[in-house]
């Protein structure tokens, strides 16, 4: 035995305590051979203790299936064997390292109602060891567990193809796996599937290139482990911490207890306390008793803020410019894991970050086949069912979506009455912003909102005569816009007319008042980033001036309709020029009020001699 000098041990303690550490989930069917593949990763990585591994050679001896060499399985499957008689169905976590990394591996059953145990691991896993018995090829539970996995967030995939010296080590048989699992989970969103054809038992490219495969390139499993690049390397997002209870002990004293769970936090730094909104300085951070200069993502610490501001469980402090979103209703994946059936409409307790609230299913848009991913209609779900649904919060709360913040995007929902968990869940979008309550202190803008809809915000103003196509020029536009994921709204002047302008006329001073009005409706729209087409007549140049100016440079877009009074008078859909003609109608624009053409519109339509559409397309270009 060395010894070890105190600075050497120090020295140890740090180079440990600086390692990366890993998290994943290994996921087999039963016999898939998972324990003796962690067992190896165990006793290789040299993190049984030497009294472990006689006991395990005295076992191994008298209960193994290995005739004279280790059961490595035996090191795992104590605890499976309790686990599988119900005392416990928890997860259970092992522990290894090598040189470069830390690791925790979520081991859990694979039987159909362990379920819940293999969310309950994937849910903080970085990667999945997804284990295929070469014999067997890729199993429904295969096809199960990867689906899961990727439900709940994991993007990193290693197709683990043991038992390879049970098929004699054949290539052919290692594509043909590689080839259908690939196929299958395309649409999954893993980042990288790294197949690997190993023999736990015998060690194949467990940790070593296997001699016997030579047709093999890629890495080993523990040198694959060691180097994958799970984290974001493009940075941290924006700092995030639930809190999980203030801590007040006297009154000179008022610590916000947490984890971060996205992020950085400096003392000095602004905070956002969310639903509230209010925003204010952080005075201190504080981590196991010390004061530091910056915690980040993972860390628990306590946080002093510089005012006294109402802060309760539940809550969350995030970057003060970079808040995420605060609402009511949601479109979810939910994964259902009793055999209680979910109905739609009853109330569940529901828990997300620190905070729980009253929560209903106000619909199952679909249920998820798990096998082959095909959308089922369900009145209910039941055991095991994954489903897309919609669910109502008595509450607001804040999240992100699952995918870029599991934290504030996973859920679990509690039986109210047995405190049971019932099902695990993952947001996908909030359903209607409810996020305008915080209006004044979220520092929302045009900017933020526009870039929410991933659009310039504009006012598409189109002037003409009546008759002259600005509606039906106007309704195609939308169209396209619409279609191509643009969010817009169209002013008609027949329609505002109908509503909030029913009490204006024709004579001079009601229009100016209509194009006032609508101008100012207009602006609104365009500063909640919309894309707002509006079509009236609006005949006086001075009108539409004082419409442009309440506008952004740039933002407004006149667009003149010109079509020839005659062709507007030819047409006459409804009728009005007629009755003009005829004296039955006063201050009929371009018969006895007049028609101000622009003189310098940004698009000039010849709607007379342009069809509908060529007139679209030409605006289509000028609005880039
Ligand atoms: S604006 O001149 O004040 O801008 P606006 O676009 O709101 O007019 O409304 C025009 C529509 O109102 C026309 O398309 C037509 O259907 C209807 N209308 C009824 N009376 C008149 C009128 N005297 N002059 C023009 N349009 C009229």
């Amino acid at each position: 035995m060395s010894i070890l000098h105190a600075r050497d041990i120090a020295s140890y303690l740090d180079r440990q305590r600086n390692k990366e550490t890993v998290r994943f989930i290994t996921c087999g069917s039963v016999d898939d051979g998972k324990s003796t593949l962690i067992g190896r990763l165990l006793f290789e990585s040299k993190c049984i203790f030497d009294d472990q591994l006689q006991a395990l050679e005295t076992d191994s001896r008298q209960y193994g299936t290995q005739g004279e060499k280790i059961d490595l399985a035996l090191l795992v499957d104590g605890l499976q064997a309790e686990r599988e008689q119900g005392i416990t169905i928890d997860v259970a976590y092992r522990f290894f390292a090598t040189d470069r990394r830390r690791y925790i591996v979520a081991d859990t059953p694979g039987h159909e109602q362990y379920t819940r145990n293999m969310a309950t691991g994937a849910s903080t896993a970085d990667l999945a060891v997804i284990l295929i018995d070469a014999r067997k090829g890729v199993l429904t539970q295969t096809r199960r567990h990867s689906r899961i996995v990727a439900m709940m967030g994991i993007r990193h995939v290693v197709l683990a193809v043991n038992k390879m010296d049970l098929v004699g080590c054949d290539q052919a048989v290692y594509d043909a796996i590689v080839a259908e699992y690939r196929a299958f989970s395309a649409g999954f969103g893993f980042v990288d599937i790294q197949a690997i054809p190993l023999s736990g038992l015998d060690g194949d490219n467990v940790l070593h290139a296997s001699a016997r495969m030579p047709w093999y390139s890629g890495p080993s499993l523990m040198d694959y482990l060691d180097t994958v690049e799970v984290r974001d390397p493009s940075g941290r997002g924006a700092f995030r911490m639930p809190v999980q209870w203030v801590n007040r002990p006297n009154l000179d004293f008022r610590g916000l207890c947490g984890r971060i769970a996205e992020g950085t936090l400096r003392p000095g730094d602004r905070v956002r306390v969310l639903p509230s909104g209010v925003s204010v300085q952080v005075k201190a951070i504080l981590a196991g008793g010390d004061e530091v200069d910056a915690a980040e993502v993972g860390d628990a610490v306590t946080v002093t803020l510089a005012a006294e501001v109402d802060v309760s469980r539940g809550d969350v402090l995030v970057a003060s410019a970079n808040p995420p979103e605060v609402a009511d209703q949601f479109e979810a994946k939910l994964l259902w894991m009793v055999e209680h059936p979910m109905s739609p409409g009853r109330q569940y307790l529901l828990k997300l970050a620190c905070k729980e609230v009253t929560a209903t299913i106000t619909a199952i848009k679909y249920r998820e086949d798990v096998n082959t991913g095909a959308h089922l209609a369900a009145k209910q779900l039941g055991l095991n069912e994954i489903a897309t649904v919609n669910l109502s919060t008595s509450a607001p709360l804040v999240f992100e979506p699952y995918g870029v913040n599991r934290v504030l995007g996973g859920f679990i929902l509690i039986d109210k009455l047995s405190l049971e968990t019932v099902g695990a869940g993952m947001i996908d979008f909030a359903l209607r912003r409810s996020s305008n309550i915080h209006w004044q202190a979220l520092e929302l803008n045009k900017e933020t909102r526009a870039a929410q809809k991933h659009q310039t915000p504009r006012c598409v103003w189109f002037t003409g005569l009546s008759g002259s196509g600005k509606s039906t020029i106007a309704n195609l536009l939308e169209r396209r816009l619409h279609a191509e994921g643009k969010h817009t709204y169209l002013l008609d002047g027949d329609n505002v007319r109908h509503g909030l302008n029913r009490d204006l006329g024709f004579t001079e001073a009601d229009r100016v008042e209509n194009i006032r009005r609508v101008a100012e409706v207009a602006r609104l729209m365009a500063d909640a980033g919309l894309i707002v087409l509006v079509s009236f007549i609006s005949p006086f140049i001075g009108e539409r001036r004082m419409a442009r100016d309440l506008f952004a440079p740039g933002e407004f877009v006149e667009v003149y309709v010109d079509t020839p009074i005659e062709e507007c008078e030819r047409r006459d859909v409804k009728g009005l020029y007629a009755k003009a003609r005829a004296g039955a109608l006063k201050n009929f624009t371009g018969i006895d009020s007049p028609y101000e053409a622009p003189e310098a519109p940004e698009v000039h339509l010849e709607a007379g001699r342009l069809s509908t559409e060529a007139c679209v397309e030409v605006l289509a270009q000028a609005l880039g």
